[in-house]
């Protein structure tokens, strides 16, 4: 039996036992939920289902060798086009610049017949307006994945919020009889995957190769995270306090 000089899980009231389990439940299905938002976000943007490296690339590099529109045609929106001559004239379009003359002559009598009724503002769906020349051009230049701008929006929101959750995580984790040096691992974890998830997502904005560590630093978090809320969990409700020195039965 290990010896603890610190406070543990066992020398907590009912009352305090609650609490952590109430919190680390809640927290576990948030962290599924949020597993399940961020699968099905991001799966099936290269037209494969599933959720492959190459849609992570995309999410932050950009699928460079084509634009969005033409990527939506291809892939999720394909369904949408009636002929196949249709598709063909949008993208010839696109390779030719895409003017505003042929975008009135030839292009938005297309969108109209298969498109608008959802991509126009009229529709009230959050999806890019195709209805005018300027909002098709958002989506006809060529696309290099979220914007800095919507990566800081992020990084600051994930920032904070996933740092005050491994905070909570580690102040009930403290509590367990664990190795000292496996315990430290498992707290600190989550908090270098965390900078490094959000350093990779710049990164890869520039190189496509880091999505790697996009992927490897949340695989480290969610396996801290899942070992913590665990090992936390069976000590709350299992570990029996150590017999005091006086001998056993
Ligand atoms: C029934 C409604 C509907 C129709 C019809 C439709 N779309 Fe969409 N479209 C959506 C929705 C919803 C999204 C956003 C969700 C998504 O990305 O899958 C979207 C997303 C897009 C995007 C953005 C993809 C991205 O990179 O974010 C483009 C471009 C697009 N559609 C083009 C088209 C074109 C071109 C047509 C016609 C051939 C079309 N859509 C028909 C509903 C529709």
């Amino acid at each position: 039996m290990e010896l603890t000089a610190h406070r543990t899980f066992y020398d907590c009231p009912v009352s305090e036992k609650l609490l952590y389990t109430s919190f680390l439940l809640l927290i576990g299905i948030g962290y599924l939920m949020a597993l399940t938002y961020l699968y099905t976000s991001h799966e099936g943007h290269d037209g494969e289902p599933g959720l492959s490296m190459q849609d992570i690339v995309d999410n932050y590099y950009g699928n460079r060798s084509g634009t969005r529109l033409e990527a939506a045609i291809r892939g999720p929106m394909a369904g949408y086009i009636q002929q196949l001559e249709d598709r063909d004239q949008i993208v010839a379009w696109l390779k030719d610049e895409g003017s505003e003359k042929r975008y009135d002559a030839d292009i938005r009598p297309i969108l109209e017949k298969s498109c608008l009724q959802c991509h126009s503002p009229a529709s009230g769906l959050n999806v890019p307006d195709l209805s005018t020349y300027k909002g098709i051009r958002q989506v006809a230049e060529v696309d290099t994945g979220e914007s800095l701008h919507t990566l800081m929006k992020l990084s600051h929101i994930h920032l904070f919020g996933i740092g005050l959750v491994a905070l909570g995580i580690g102040i009930i984790f403290r509590l367990s009889a664990l190795a000292e040096w496996l315990k430290t691992t498992l707290m600190v974890s989550p908090f270098v995957a965390i900078f490094a998830d959000i350093l990779a997502w710049f990164l890869t904005k520039w190189d496509p190769f880091y999505a790697y560590t996009v992927v490897a630093s949340g695989v480290l978090l969610g396996l801290a995270w899942g070992a913590q809320i665990l090992i936390s969990l069976y000590q709350l409700w299992f570990l029996r306090a150590p017999e005091a020195n006086n001998s056993v039965n």
